[in-house]
């Protein structure tokens, strides 16, 4: 999927997607050794950006299988599209002479099956980048139908048959951990915790989704989630709550985080009545802002050198 690592490093970052080195590597040998890439982490870190980024990155398209409970062979890898069945079983009946058989066997053709996102992830010529979304989801049952096809890279379907893979997609599969992913899928894929970011990479990705601000506004918001992040709360804010702060911040007309500003940012910042409650502490939110200040002075200190 990419020539050399510097290609794939260059190519996430056009796309604007910001990413460590341990990051970088593991995507390029997983792309070279057809491994799936398993990610867990918190909401929010970019584990779903990432297939899209790397889809960006190699110039080719996301197959996306949003994992939910109770999904199916059929919604994953499709099935036969019945009304088209019926259809072609009436037109050849008034025609009159029908050969049943070979009928039958034309009804389970290629032709007549609407395929889902796995089986299209097969079939590009070009690879494509598989991403089969949040996992954690499914049960172990839908798990064991995924290790056929990445293990052999083809799937087998009643009545259809063998259907082999064109070229090999890049897949990706992720989880919030609401349920622990089984050891045989494990073993097949390489394992990425996407974790927050830290301070000088947050304040490049916001550099990047906020175009036109100062370098003292990015450290001064990733100085803010560094400092949310060491308060313990229910649900700290991901790289994402970041950047939407930033932007209600610019719409605001404000450039940095300001105690006065608590009770306007609360909605954007806290997600729990719990973190809500803390934020609201007398001195809570005066203390976090000091905090914030604290990292921000170490993360611009830190881009200078
Ligand atoms: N490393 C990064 N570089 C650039 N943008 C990022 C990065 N990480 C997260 N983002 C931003 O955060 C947003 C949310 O990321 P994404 O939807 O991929 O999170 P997620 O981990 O899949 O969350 P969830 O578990 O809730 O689905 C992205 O649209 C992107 O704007
Ligand atoms: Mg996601």
């Amino acid at each position: 999927m990419f020539a050399s690592l510097e290609e794939l490093e260059h190519g996430l970052r056009e796309t604007g997607y910001i990413a460590d080195s341990v990051l970088h590597t593991t995507v390029y040998l997983a792309g070279k050794l057809h491994k799936p890439l398993l990610l867990e982490g918190p909401a929010g870190s970019g584990k779903t950006q990432l297939a899209y980024a790397v889809a960006g990155a190699a110039n080719t398209a996301v197959e996306r299988l949003q994992c939910y409970e109770g999904i199916n062979e059929e919604k994953a890898i499709g099935k036969f599209d019945e009304a088209l069945q019926s259809l072609c079983v009436e037109l050849k009946a008034k025609t009159g002479d029908v050969d049943w058989a070979s009928l039958r066997t034309e009804l389970h053709s290629r032709d007549f099956f609407s395929a889902g996102p796995l089986m299209r992830a097969l079939l590009w010529a070009k690879p494509c980048v598989l991403l089969i979304d949040e996992i954690d989801k499914v049960d172990q049952e839908f798990e064991a139908i995924l290790l056929e096809l990445l293990s052999e890279w083809r799937l087998s379907i009643p009545k259809l048959g063998t259907v082999e893979a064109r070229s090999i997609p890049f897949v990706v599969l992720t989880s919030n951990e609401e349920r622990r992913i089984g050891d045989p899928l494990r073993r097949r894929s390489f394992y990425l915790r996407v974790e927050h970011p830290s301070a000088e990479r947050e304040a490049e990705i916001v550099a990047l989704r906020t175009r036109g601000s100062s370098r003292e506004f990015h450290s001064g918001m990733a100085g803010l989630a560094k400092a949310l992040r060491g308060w313990s709360m229910e649900k700290p804010p991901s790289v994402s709550e970041i950047l939407d702060l930033a932007q209600a911040l610019k719409i605001l007309g404000h450039e940095q985080v300001t105690p006065e500003l608590r009770d306007v940012l609360l909605p954007l910042l806290a997600k729990t009545e719990a973190d809500r409650k803390k934020l609201l502490l007398r001195d809570g939110f005066a203390s976090l802002v000091y905090d914030a200040q604290q990292y921000t002075r170490e993360a611009l200190q830190g881009s200078a050198t």
